[in-house]
């Protein structure tokens, strides 16, 4: 028999008596280069949050800035905060999920670390979760009595069109389902988890359209503070991975931002091809040379940019990027005369030159897409 088995069996309550007193709020709070912010909110969210059982899970992507260090020497005086730190990996969104994961209180909440969000917010939040009639409630910068003064004319903007795009392309009838400020219960999101996707900042418009109408949400008004520490780290990117996201629901799964960005780059491949065929035949190169050498630019130009573009969380280097090249060439090799299999079966069925040279094309690309993901990128 094990130790642990051969212990005395103690009571639940007795049990519990012994402990810190088990928190009833997590909030997870993602960090990237934010180490002026973390002590200054500990504060805030101690005086918030006064008499409540609560802890705070900073998740921290390996910041160079010594974020990490940071919380973890507030952590060594005080056991309400823990860091997880992440290595070799970036996205808020994915911060955010595992820092959910994480905790084992029945109410989480997101916020910033850039003392943002109104932290005076979350005691009102908790109250209306535990009044039992919602899942989720979100900080709202639109709503009355919320508001953003503080972004600039043209992030007010951007913020204000996503938000429209989001509501209109997927009927969620939320003032601000952009926001990064809110607060659930923990039963509700566990189950979604599996679900979401780990890029962009997207994080809560993921987690409504995952649940597909199954939350019962209220939002509350909040105004949006300035930063005064540190930068944004929302960038065009960001904005990408959100329409990528949407698209990827929209289509229940079947087009990723991945293989959408994939597809994007081959279609410049393509141009770059016709540009190279173009110029050799120009130096006056016979045809099959010509386009022989435009083939192999255009396959090196789409691994260069899906090295840094659509696999840029597995890009490779070193020696690595020349055996990935080389594999880049194989599986291209490969996904060309796919294509051309396809097409010609098609043609001598239906000979409609563009439907089978379309599907031929098709297929070339999820072939390469497919076997790229597998070969090339693969999961380090
Ligand atoms: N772990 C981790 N990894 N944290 C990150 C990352 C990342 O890759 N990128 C950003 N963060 C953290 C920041 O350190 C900050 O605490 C929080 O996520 C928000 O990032 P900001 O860069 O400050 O975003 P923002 O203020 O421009 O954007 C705000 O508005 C958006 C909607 O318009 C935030 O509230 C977003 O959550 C929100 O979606
Ligand atoms: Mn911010």
């Amino acid at each position: 028999m094990s130790q642990i088995a051969s212990l005395p069996q103690r009571q639940p309550e007795s049990l519990s008596r012994s402990l810190v007193r088990t928190p009833e709020l997590s909030i997870v709070v993602p960090t990237f280069k934010e180490s002026g912010n973390v002590g200054v909110l500990v504060q805030r969210l101690d005086a918030a949050l006064e008499g409540q059982a609560w802890e705070a899970i900073f998740v921290d992507d390996d910041s160079p800035d010594g974020t990490s260090d940071a919380v973890k020497a507030i952590a060594a005086l005080d056991p309400r905060v823990r860091c997880l730190r992440r290595v070799s990996r970036r996205g808020l969104a994915g911060a955010c999920i595992e820092g959910m994961l994480s905790s084992s209180a029945p109410y989480v909440a997101v916020m910033d670390a850039d003392l943002q969000h109104d932290e005076n917010l979350l005691p009102r939040m908790l109250a209306k979760l535990k009044s039992g009639d919602t899942d989720v409630v979100v900080g709202s910068r639109y709503v009355a009595g919320g508001n953003a003064h503080s972004f600039s004319k043209s992030r007010g903007l951007m913020s204000r069109a996503a938000g429209s795009l989001a509501r209109l392309w997927t009927h969620v009838e939320l003032s601000d389902p952009m926001s990064g400020f809110f607060m659930m219960r923990r039963d509700r999101f566990d189950p979604l988890a599996r679900s979401l996707s780990t890029q962009g900042f997207k994080i809560l418009l993921d987690i409504i359209l995952s649940a597909k109408g199954t939350l019962r949400i209220v939002e509350e008004p909040y105004v949006f503070g300035s930063r005064t520490y540190g930068e944004s780290k929302l960038d065009a990117q960001v904005g990408l991975d959100f329409l990528g996201l949407l698209l990827t629901k929209l289509t229940g799964g079947a087009v990723t931002p991945r293989f959408l960005s994939y597809a994007l780059v081959g279609t410049a491949g393509l141009g770059v091809h016709l540009f190279a065929l173009r110029t050799a035949l120009g130096f006056g190169w016979a045809f099959p040379p010509s386009q022989a050498m435009a083939t192999l630019v255009a396959m090196t130009g789409n691994y260069l940019l899906n090295n840094s573009l659509t696999f840029r969380d597995k890009r490779l280097t070193g020696l690595a990027f020349m055996k990935g090249l080389l594999g880049f060439y194989l599986v291209s090799s490969v996904g060309a005369l796919t294509n051309v299999g396809v097409a010609s079966w098609l043609y001598a069925y239906e000979p409609v030159w563009w439907l089978a040279g379309l599907a031929g094309a098709l297929m070339g690309v999820v072939w390469n897409y497919s076997m790229s993901t597998l070969l090339v990128w693969r999961a380090k």
